[in-house]
């Protein structure tokens, strides 16, 4: 019977594994070699397995996802939704400085959204001061390289989101 076990006690319902989806924007593909000097040495696929291991300790699985599309974005963001994430952590890059599609969709979902960065944009130029995925995300981690990843799926994880 799916998502239950038979013991000597009778049907129990198996432990859900619950999903963080792991959204990320335009340009995000070419980090390691992107501007390291702001961004890091540290590739996405390097960030992918160290989530995935942090999350398996944590009982969570991870959607690790990388798109330069917008509207791919707000696709990914209803889905995590139908599917029943738990969360999304979402590096939505140079879209969250100008994304209102991206702000209508996580404000069209109940799904918790971490806004993540790696570098801080409130301490770089003017234009990525503002943050459309700030206004609708529940949290922002930001400023901390690869571990901003981390952190948000720690906070998760903690069910401080
Ligand atoms: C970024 C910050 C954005 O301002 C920038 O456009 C990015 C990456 C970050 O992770 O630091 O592409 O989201």
């Amino acid at each position: 019977m799916t998502g239950f076990r038979a013991d000597h006690l009778g049907a129990i319902p198996a432990p859900m594994t619950e999903t963080i989806y792991v959204l990320n924007g335009p340009n995000l593909n070419l980090l390691g070699l992107r501007e390291p000097e702001i961004y890091g040495s540290t590739t996405l696929d390097e960030i992918a397995g160290m989530l995935e291991d942090r999350a398996r300790e944590l009982g969570f699985a991870i959607e690790m996802r990388q798109t330069n599309h917008e509207g791919m974005l707000v696709d990914w963001l209803h889905e995590a939704q139908a599917e029943g994430a738990r969360a999304v952590l979402l590096n939505a890059a140079a879209y969250t400085h100008t994304s209102i599609a991206l702000l209508d969709a996580i404000k069209a979902i109940s799904t918790p959204v971490v806004e993540v960065h790696l570098s801080d944009p409130k301490t770089r130029e003017e234009f990525r001061h503002t943050s459309f995925v700030g206004m609708g995300a529940v949290r922002t981690v930001e400023g901390h390289g690869a571990e901003s990843y981390r952190i948000a799926l720690e906070a998760v994880a903690s069910g401080e989101v």
